[in-house]
């Protein structure tokens, strides 16, 4: 097992990476010294996978858990769900030192951590995402909330596990398109922050695709070392943390656009990075052999480069992009790189350079 700790003074916690780690989730929060009630929020289809093994784990361990299932899929990420969940916290009798278990992908985790940031105005809660995306990016560093039917996020809170648990073999079960999917966040660490993590994805890819446990270990640990280093320095997106949206400024606004559910989240950043490596061949001199190398790796993972855009939802896909959060003052700014490995945050681009990458 590896572990990998986010450095934020008071409220720090451990990610553990490694296989087996769900028989272990009552030992492992035993330890934080937590009430003995406790909430795993699940979705329909963990639930039907690992929520008989969590709550056994925690049983085991001497806790009290109730399990809260929500449907699967990102519309259970909305405030009705949210005051559902919190009316079964009530019902079941959840106090201050009570706990959630967030079992499940980015769905699960932004929807059980905004619960647990408001419950009694904050109780406990641990991740034990489920996905490939959930692993290495949502469920670190404390971004928590839903959906309002103006955009993705737009209600939310800052608020940090208790501790992160990966359980590798819980990705044996996630759908292919899911899992390839998650890779887009991981190939996007090696753009932003590590050329020799980018050399092992394209070395790796096949392994990686076989969900080989010690290069998933390896790699998966990886990212959360570079999530927690970043998140460690910026824990509210002032400044750096604003790297690990590479790609998703178009990427939402093709979300957004195309309707939710048409693409997955890493589809639609994968089509976003590429996006980004060309704007950034243009802006910051990115070398053309770098575009190419970014391009093929997301082509050789399965993900789309691409999208067809007719004038109607090319319209639709700018506006979009004008509302999302990272706006300001109505100038869109983008994450460029310069080279594999280190980019630039902030950098303002015009409407018709965007216009000529998608
Ligand atoms: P998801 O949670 O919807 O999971 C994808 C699908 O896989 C669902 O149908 C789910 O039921 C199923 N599933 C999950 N784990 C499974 C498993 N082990 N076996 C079988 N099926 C499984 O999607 P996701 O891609 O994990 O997360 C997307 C969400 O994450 C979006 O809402 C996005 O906004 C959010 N997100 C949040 C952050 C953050 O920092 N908080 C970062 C990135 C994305
Ligand atoms: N997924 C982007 C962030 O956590 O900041």
């Amino acid at each position: 097992m590896r572990i990998v700790q986010v450095p934020l003074g008071q409220r720090s916690y451990s990610i553990k990476v490694g296989g087996g780690l769900l028989a272990r989730l009552g030992a492992d929060c035993a330890r934080l010294k937590l009430g003995r009630r406790c909430a795993v929020i699940t979705d329909s289809n963990v639930g039907r996978h690992y929520a008989k093994a969590a709550l056994k784990s925690l049983a085991a361990a001497g806790f009290q858990p109730v399990l809260i299932t929500v449907p699967a899929g990102e519309k259970s990420k909305c405030l009705s769900v949210v005051e559902k969940c919190c009316d079964q916290l009530a019902k079941h009798r959840l106090e201050r030192k009570s706990f959630i278990v967030a079992l499940g992908g980015g769905v699960v985790g932004d929807l059980a951590g905004f619960v647990a940031a408001t419950y009694l105005r904050g109780i406990p809660f641990v991740q034990v995402p489920t996905t490939l995306l959930a692993q290495v990016d949502s469920s670190v560093g404390g971004k928590t909330g839903v959906n309002l039917k103006a955009g993705k996020n737009l209600v939310g809170a800052f608020y940090q596990p208790q501790l992160v648990l990966c359980d590798l073999d819980t990705l044996k079960t996630l759908p292919r398109r899911e899992y390839v999917s998650g890779l887009a966040e991981v190939i996007k660490y090696g753009v932003i922050y590590d050329a020799a993590l980018f050399a092992r994805l394209e070395r790796d890819l096949p392994k990686l695709l076989r969900r080989e446990t010690a290069s998933l270990a390896a790699v998966i640990a990886r990212c959360c070392e570079i999530k927690a280093e970043v998140v460690g320095q910026d824990e509210t997106e002032s400044g750096v943390r604003a790297i690990l949206n590479f790609g998703h400024t178009i990427g939402h606004a093709i979300e957004n656009s195309s309707g939710y559910g048409k693409f997955l989240h890493g589809e639609a950043i994968a089509i976003g990075q590429v996006a980004a490596a060309k704007l950034s061949q243009q802006i910051l001199g990115l070398p053309a052999g770098e575009v190419e190398r970014i391009e093929q790796l997301f082509v050789r993972a399965g993900l789309p480069v691409k999208i067809k855009l007719g004038s109607a939802l090319r319209k639709k896909l700018f506006a979009a992009m004008l509302l999302d959060k990272k706006v300001s003052d109505g100038e869109v700014k983008f994450v460029l790189a310069e080279k594999i490995g280190r980019v630039r945050f902030g950098c303002k681009v015009g409407m018709a350079a965007v216009n000529g990458v998608i």
